[in-house]
């Protein structure tokens, strides 16, 4: 069992169905979960270090991408705290959902670059990143629940 932090990037509350969806799923698995949807970085830091130790530790993200491939607002402050964090987090593990549209040329930046972000501060990747694509995809929550279905003995 793995203790994860569900920290979610929305802006039209699309995402959060995504993330409760895995919320659901997770907890099916028997693990524990807590839900952003309003990301700060020190409480979920505080949240992922409260836990028993003994329990891996997983970031997942659910962010959809904005603007012209920009961050949604609710997860920006987010995204500069990690970018300036210096304290060591190599044993969190994290992997993401990334949810866009593909008619943008900037499909789902935003999660393509905090998955970078994280490799790059040395964060684990469980899985490689699962884009979402809002104009082909019918039933983006059931499909987000099947991929964590279909890696669930890496979680
Ligand atoms: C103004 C606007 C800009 C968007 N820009 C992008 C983009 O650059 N890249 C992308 O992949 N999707 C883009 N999208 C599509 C959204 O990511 C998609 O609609 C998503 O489902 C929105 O998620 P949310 O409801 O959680 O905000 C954009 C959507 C809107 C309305």
């Amino acid at each position: 069992m793995s203790s994860f932090q569900i920290i979610v990037g929305s802006m039209l509350g699309g995402t959060e169905y995504v993330a409760e969806a895995c919320e659901e799923q997770l907890i099916l698995l028997e693990h524990q979960v807590n839900l952003h949807l309003k990301p700060d970085f020190t409480s979920i830091l505080n949240d992922t270090f409260a836990q028993n130790t003994t329990k891996k530790s997983v970031w997942l993200i659910c962010t959809s991408t904005h603007g012209a491939g920009d961050f949604p607002d609710n997860i920006q402050a987010f995204v500069s705290d990690l970018k300036n964090c210096e304290q060591d987090l190599s044993s969190i593990n994290f992997m993401i959902i990334a949810i866009g549209d593909s008619s943008y040329d900037t499909f789902c930046k935003a999660g393509k670059e905090l998955n970078i972000l994280l490799k790059t501060k040395g964060y684990s990747e469980l899985s490689g990143i699962r884009t979402l694509d809002m104009s082909e995809d019918i039933d983006p929550e059931e499909l987000a629940q099947q991929w964590l279905n279909q890696i669930k003995d890496r979680l």
